[in-house]
């Protein structure tokens, strides 16, 4: 099985004035792209019993993959999994605060939906070099939500939690439009004058752009103890 593109589920310039549309060309069709094509390519000289592995199998059970293109698989189904993630959590069609279980969730953790936003794009803006901001739900035990982020492509999967919301701070996500300014691009690069015309105060991932939510009661498969690929969690 050859990993894939996955398809937009909305056209290039369904987000825009927060993401153009060239922007999101050259980040999906380019850069996700790139990585879906490096994992192929390294997978080609997998053993056989590798190839109809999800991105979600092999970056939790990367000690099962040949050592030689275990970085490789690391990394590019780590980019693979983190921006079909990042797609989906995205929708012209979404957009606001949550509501039952989740909010409440965060109202618990974070105080309020105002104290979460600011706190997940402090985080996405302080995070050094490329990497990935995350909502998650913590593994029994913890704080119910967490923000951390990750480095690289690593996803806090790997180590029990359960994304909820994502945000790409690599500079790729946002050097076309808002340069070096990273802040600007997890605030929308202009919050006042995106405020007035979209129905959202605040949607994720990070920016005023439309969101859809996961929610925390969401059935997810279980996951196994990680075995290697252990990532620098960050929790600001
Ligand atoms: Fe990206």
């Amino acid at each position: 099985m050859k990993h894939l593109l996955p398809v937009l589920p909305y056209s290039a310039s369904a987000l825009e004035p927060h993401i153009d549309a060239r922007a999101m060309s050259v980040h999906h069709d380019m850069h996700h792209a790139a990585y879906v094509k490096a994992l192929n390519e390294a997978l080609a000289s997998a053993p056989e019993s590798l190839h109809d592995k999800s991105p979600e199998w092999l970056l939790l059970n990367l000690a099962k993959v040949p050592e030689n293109i275990r970085t490789t698989v690391r990394n590019n189904a780590g980019g693979h999994l983190n921006h079909s993630l990042f797609w989906r959590s995205m929708s012209p069609d979404g957009g606001g605060a949550p509501s039952g279980a989740l909010a409440d969730a965060i109202d618990q953790a974070f105080g309020s939906f105002e104290a979460l936003k600011t706190r997940f794009d402090k985080a996405g803006a302080e995070h050094f070099r490329s990497g990935w901001v995350w909502l998650v739900k913590a593994p029994h035990g913890h704080a119910t939500l967490q923000v951390l982020t990750t480095p690289g492509h690593d996803t806090p999967l790997t180590q029990g939690y359960v994304p909820l919301l994502l945000n790409d701070v690599w500079d790729h996500a946002y050097y076309l439009k808002q340069e070096n300014r990273r802040p600007d691009y997890l605030s929308g690069g202009g919050r006042s004058s995106i405020g007035t015309k979209l129905p959202v105060a605040w949607s994720a991932p990070g920016t005023p752009r439309k969101c859809q939510w996961s929610s925390p009661d969401e059935k997810h498969v279980p996951i196994p103890p990680p075995i290697t690929a252990r990532s620098k969690l960050r929790f600001p």
